[in-house]
């Protein structure tokens, strides 16, 4: 079977970390590489965290390091949901042979999209800091890269604000470079991602398998649990593993093509992904795929069979 090659950006994270192990387990899909960037926590959590993952799945993919801020505004973290540590505060070791990596994350991807001409898919399921610097000093890697799948925006609603999700608004500067950036991209945002819902009753099922990757799914989604009971949301999103879902299984969504931009100032409004999907005044370019649906049954035992591999 041939594989979709794959570089991953994220900011892990508790459903960044469910993503890869998602990433790791389809046979859909060729992780090559992680990179790391500023969001749900700083940095230097979310880059040990990637290693950590490596310890946990006993793989070792590279992992690189890349802004440690975004752009132009200023850092906004998410320690309700993600704990202090990025992974509900369950505390993972970080593996012996871990190789900290000093290329920085945009020249390594760069040079990894030379490797794979038109073939290699991005997937985002952070701030966009990273992928934006990247087009930004390599003009090239927008004709390098086959497509760009984010996590982030909606068409409709925030969960951040009222008008933003927290991808976008955490860095809106860099999306905006993103989405005009002429690569093909596919956005789940929360219209998508809100419907792929992880329950009690899933991640109970993960943890009674007794694996190490089962036990961790379970700990590292109760302080999310918490937080969303609280809303009366009935289980945790998995926000992060619905572009990996869409690479390998496109036929569990729904998706529309539209235009998308973003509001970068805004005094309500900064982060809002603008979408023409509802409207009589129509963007002159469909720049994404908006996924809108998702066969939720499905998809969740897609992801838990995944767990259950690693
Ligand atoms: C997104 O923000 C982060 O908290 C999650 O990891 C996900 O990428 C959801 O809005
Ligand atoms: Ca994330």
């Amino acid at each position: 079977m041939n594989k979709y090659p794959v570089w991953l950006d994220c900011d892990v994270g508790v459903d960044d970390a469910i993503a890869i192990m998602a990433l790791h387990a389809l046979e859909e899909t060729d992780l090559l590489a992680i990179s790391t960037v500023s969001g749900n926590v700083p940095l230097s959590s979310t880059f040990s965290n990637a290693h950590r993952m490596n310890g946990l799945m006993k793989t070792n993919y590279p992992v690189y390091k890349g802004a440690d801020r975004p752009l132009i505004v200023q850092p906004q973290y998410a320690y309700t949901f993600h704990g202090k540590n990025g992974l509900g505060d369950v505390e993972l070791p970080l593996p012996e042979d871990a190789k900290m990596l000093d290329t920085p994350a945009w020249d390594a991807l760069y040079d990894c999209a030379k490797q794979h001409p038109g073939e290699l898919r991005l997937i985002a399921i952070g701030p966009l800091t990273n992928v934006a610097i990247a087009l930004t000093k390599y003009p090239e890697l927008k004709t390098l890269l086959h497509t760009i799948l984010i996590m982030g925006g909606a068409a409709v609603g925030g969960n951040v604000t009222p008008a933003a999700e927290f991808n976008i608004y955490a860095d809106p500067d860099a999306a905006q470079i993103v989405f005009k950036s002429g690569v093909p991209i596919v956005m789940c945002g929360l219209d998508v991602t809100m419907q792929a819902m992880f329950r009690p009753e899933d991640w109970d099922e993960l943890a009674q398998t007794g694996t190490e990757a089962g036990k961790f799914t379970k700990a590292c989604v109760q302080k999310a649990w918490a937080f969303c009971k609280s809303i009366g949301l009935p289980g945790v999103a998995m926000h992060d593993a619905c572009p990996v879902m869409y690479l390998a299984h496109p036929e569990l969504f729904r998706a529309e093509e539209a235009g998308v931009y973003v509001e970068t100032r805004g005094s309500i409004t900064r982060g809002k992904t603008v979408t023409d999907l509802y409207s009589d005044k129509q963007f002159e370019t469909k720049n994404a795929m908006v996924v809108l649906g998702v066969d939720r049954d499905k998809f969740i035992g897609v992801l838990k069979d995944c767990i259950r591999k690693i």
